[in-house]
């Protein structure tokens, strides 16, 4: 195991692709179109997910708009968050967030939660998801709830 993360730090430098978990991710096993476990023990917050997807440095409202009336703009590249409860089940959303990539290879949507295979990475970002385990859960937290 050692050596495993001696040689993926290595490969990681190199920005090529390494296992999931193995930059100190959790590990998660995908099942069809959804990654039905949580990333982490404890439940997510649905308030904290949504003052995450409201808040701009997230990104999500760049190319989204749902339910936020105190926010004036909004984007409009994406579906609409309204009803993605109704839509998705909960494993559905997580997948969605934690790599939207592994479902539609164009996408423009970000992969929130991978550290490898991603290319032109600034050097403060690189080998970090942009969100953490516990924030991916409190936005899936709160998409479940966004029932129409
Ligand atoms: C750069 C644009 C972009 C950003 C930023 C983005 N998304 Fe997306 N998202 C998309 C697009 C486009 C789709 C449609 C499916 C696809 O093309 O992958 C999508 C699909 C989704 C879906 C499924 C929607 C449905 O009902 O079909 C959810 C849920 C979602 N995004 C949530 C989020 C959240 C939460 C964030 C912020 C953490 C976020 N997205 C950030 C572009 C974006």
């Amino acid at each position: 195991m050692v050596q495993m993360s001696a040689l993926c730090l290595a490969v990681g430098l190199l920005a090529l692709p390494c296992p999931v978990g193995a930059q100190g991710l959790q590990p998660y096993v995908v099942v069809g179109d959804a990654i039905p476990e949580p990333l982490t023990n404890a439940r997510g917050d649905a308030t904290r997910g949504r003052a995450l997807v409201v808040e701009r440095s997230s990104t999500c409202i760049l190319c989204h708009n749902g339910p936020f009336p105190e926010q004036k703009f909004q984007g409009d590249l994406a579906p609409d968050l309204t009803g993605s409860g109704s839509r998705w089940s909960e494993g559905q959303l997580r997948l969605r967030l934690v790599d939207a990539s592994r479902l539609n290879d164009a996408t423009i949507m970000p992969s929130y939660y991978r550290a490898d295979g991603l290319t032109r990475v600034g050097p403060t970002w690189r080998n970090k998801p942009i969100l953490s385990a516990e924030q991916i859960e409190d936005i899936v937290a709160y998409l479940v709830t966004l029932r129409e």
